[in-house]
């Protein structure tokens, strides 16, 4: 069936199709009409999209790597950009028995840390956010899958007893300048919590760095997402750290990786 003219682009529509009709896109392709609840429910959903609302809100869902999510309103799309810092945190990592400790620092949907849970099944994976909204939804992406979540502010949310002891770190912290203009997808739509961080867009960055020296072990990595126009700040904010910045799929760098060496001779002198 051809998706009746919507205003939606052609992909779209089908999307839509295949979630009211419960059929792949390969049934929806022969499907040759929809019954009248159906018809009202793509309706519905059409206007949702014709109003901005993303389609992955509509979907309820998204993949990510290797994992699927459900998503809603009150978290972060898991983005392109953010399955890359994965796949070099992955790469750094390389290998994790049942006593390397990896933490994913304001997990909103819980993208990161079952992403790392995938490729590392041993390991002890480590969820965290502020925002209860967010919390409920990592609940229910990561609970029954063996990755334990915590509440809190940044390191706050940890055990005191991990510090020192964090093998990898990842966070995708919130990094939008406050005031910032976004598109009307973005702005309208994602929870604020998840994209504003003071004047420059900094500060949960920044406050980040300041712990995370002490937080991860000697030999232990840190992978932290930033914004196009923060990679300075951040190379100058993890200055303890060995750092590299990574280009996200369009070139831009929007990953920093930071490896805490094993000796060091700032580490006499904190
Ligand atoms: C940009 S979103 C990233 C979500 C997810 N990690 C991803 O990549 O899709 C930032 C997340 O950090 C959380 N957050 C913001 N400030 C925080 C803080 N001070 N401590 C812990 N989490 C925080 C937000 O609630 C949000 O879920």
């Amino acid at each position: 069936m051809k998706p009746p003219d919507t205003g939606l682009p052609d992909y779209e529509a089908r999307r839509l199709l295949q979630l009211v009709t419960g059929l792949d896109a390969a049934g929806v392709g022969l499907l040759e009409q929809f019954g009248t609840d159906q018809e009202t429910r793509f309706r519905e959903l059409v206007e949702r999209r014709l109003a901005g609302e993303p389609l992955q809100y509509i979907e309820g869902s998204v993949q990510f790597g290797p994992v699927q999510l459900k998503v809603d309103s009150r978290v972060l799309i898991p983005r392109p950009e953010t399955e890359v810092l994965w796949e070099r945190a992955v790469e750094a990592l390389g290998e994790a028995d049942a006593n390397t400790v990896i933490v994913d620092l304001g997990t909103g949907s819980g993208a990161l840390a079952l992403a790392l849970k995938h490729a590392f099944p041993a390991a002890r994976v480590y969820a965290t956010d502020i925002d209860p909204d967010a919390l409920a939804v990592a609940r229910d992406n990561l609970e029954d899958k063996g990755v334990t979540v915590l509440a809190g502010d940044l390191f706050g949310a940890l055990p005191f007893g991990m510090r020192g002891n964090i093998d990898l770190l990842v966070a995708n912290p919130p990094y939008v300048a406050d005031g910032d203009e976004l598109p009307a997808e973005v702005g309208d739509f994602e929870p604020p919590v998840a994209l504003f961080a003071g004047p420059d867009g900094d500060e949960v960055m920044a406050r980040l760095s300041e712990q995370a020296f002490h937080w991860v072990k000697p030999g232990g990595w840190v992978f932290v997402e930033i914004g196009e126009t923060q990679a300075e700040r951040a190379l100058a904010l993890f200055r303890d750290f060995r750092c590299d910045v990574h280009e996200d799929l369009a070139g831009r760098p929007r990953i920093l990786a930071a490896y805490r060496p094993t000796t060091s001779c700032i580490e006499g002198s904190r």
